[in-house]
C-alpha cells in the first residue's frame, strides 16, 4: 500500500474529489444481513476515506449520502441512515477536530429530520474553523434541484433589477449554487459498478474525470482512493485542447 502512495505525485494531485458512495445495500445482501448493514459498514469507509485524502493533501471531497430520490427508500431504511448520520457525525467531530477537518453540507437541508439537521448544524458550527480540508456531505442533495434554486435565484435578481442578464456569467451562475466558493471536483469516483452520475454535482463535473470502482462502497479502503488518484494523474486533462498544447503549457 506504500508502494501505492509513493505513486502519487503529490503536486498534481486534484483539489476536489466527489464520491457516489454506491452499494451498500447489494454488499449487504451478498452477506445475507438487511440493507442497514451495508449503511453501517459503509461508515468505515467513510472514515478511511477521509483520512487518507486529508493525509494526502485533498483540499475538498464532497460524499454523497443521501439524494432528494432516497426519500422514495422503505421508511425504515430513511429512518436508520438518518439516525446513522446523527450518530456518526455526532461520534466523529472531536477526530474531525483533532485533524483539522471541516465539514459542510450542501442540499435541501431544512428538509432533513429536526434531529438530523441539529447535529448537521453543530458539526459545521463546531468545525468551521478548520483548514486542513473540507468534507462535503450532499445531503437531500439533487444537482437539478441546486441549478433550479440557482437559476430561481438569479431570475429574482434580474426582476428586483439587482442584475441584467447579461451580466449572468460562468462565475456569476457558480457563485448562486450551493458549492459557491468550492473549486469544482477534478475526479469523481463512483462504487458499485454502476457508471451513472445520478444527479450529482452536474454542473460542476464538466471536466471530472471519472472513476467507476467494481467495488461495493463498504469494501472501499485507502489504496482504492490511492489507485483512484494514480489512474486520475495517467490520465491526460486536456479541455478540450490538444496534446501538443497541453505538453508546452506544462
Ligand atoms: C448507497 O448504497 C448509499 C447510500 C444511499 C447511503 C450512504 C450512507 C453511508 C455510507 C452512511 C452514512 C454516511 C455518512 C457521511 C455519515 P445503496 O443503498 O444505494 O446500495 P445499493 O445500490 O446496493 O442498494
Amino acid at each position: 500500500m506504500e508502494d501505492l502512495k509513493a505513486q502519487i505525485d503529490l503536486q498534481k494531485l486534484p483539489k476536489h474529489i466527489a464520491v457516489i458512495m454506491d452499494g451498500n445495500g447489494r454488499w449487504a445482501k451478498k452477506h445475507g444481513q438487511p440493507r442497514v448493514f451495508g449503511h453501517r459498514n459503509g461508515v468505515q469507509s467513510v472514515r478511511e476515506a477521509t483520512e487518507a485524502a486529508a493525509e494526502l493533501g485533498v483540499e475538498y471531497m464532497t460524499l454523497y449520502a443521501f439524494s432528494t430520490e432516497n426519500w422514495g427508500r422503505p421508511a425504515a431504511e430513511v429512518n436508520a441512515l438518518m439516525t446513522l448520520l446523527v450518530q456518526t457525525i455526532r461520534k466523529e467531530i472531536a477526530t474531525m477536530n483533532k485533524n483539522n477537518i471541516r465539514l459542510m453540507a450542501i442540499g435541501d437541508l431544512e428538509k432533513l429530520p429536526a434531529k438530523s439537521h441539529k447535529a448537521l448544524l453543530e458539526g459545521i458550527e463546531s468545525t468551521k474553523n478548520n483548514t486542513r480540508m473540507t468534507l462535503v456531505l450532499a445531503l437531500n442533495y439533487s444537482a437539478k434541484w441546486e441549478i433550479m434554486k440557482a437559476v430561481r435565484n438569479l431570475a429574482q435578481d434580474a426582476v428586483e433589477g439587482k442584475i441584467k442578464p447579461e451580466d449572468i456569467s460562468e462565475a456569476t451562475f457558480d457563485a448562486a449554487l450551493s458549492t459557491k466558493g468550492i473549486p469544482h471536483p477534478e475526479l469523481l469516483i463512483r462504487t458499485s459498478g454502476e457508471q451513472r452520475i445520478s444527479n450529482f454535482l452536474l454542473w460542476q463535473i464538466a471536466y471530472a474525470e471519472l472513476a467507476f470502482l467494481p467495488i461495493f462502497w463498504p469494501e472501499f479502503r485507502r489504496q482504492h482512493l490511492y489507485q483512484a488518484i494514480i489512474d486520475y494523474q495517467n490520465r491526460e486533462r486536456r479541455f478540450g485542447k490538444t496534446s501538443d498544447q497541453i505538453m508546452n503549457t506544462d
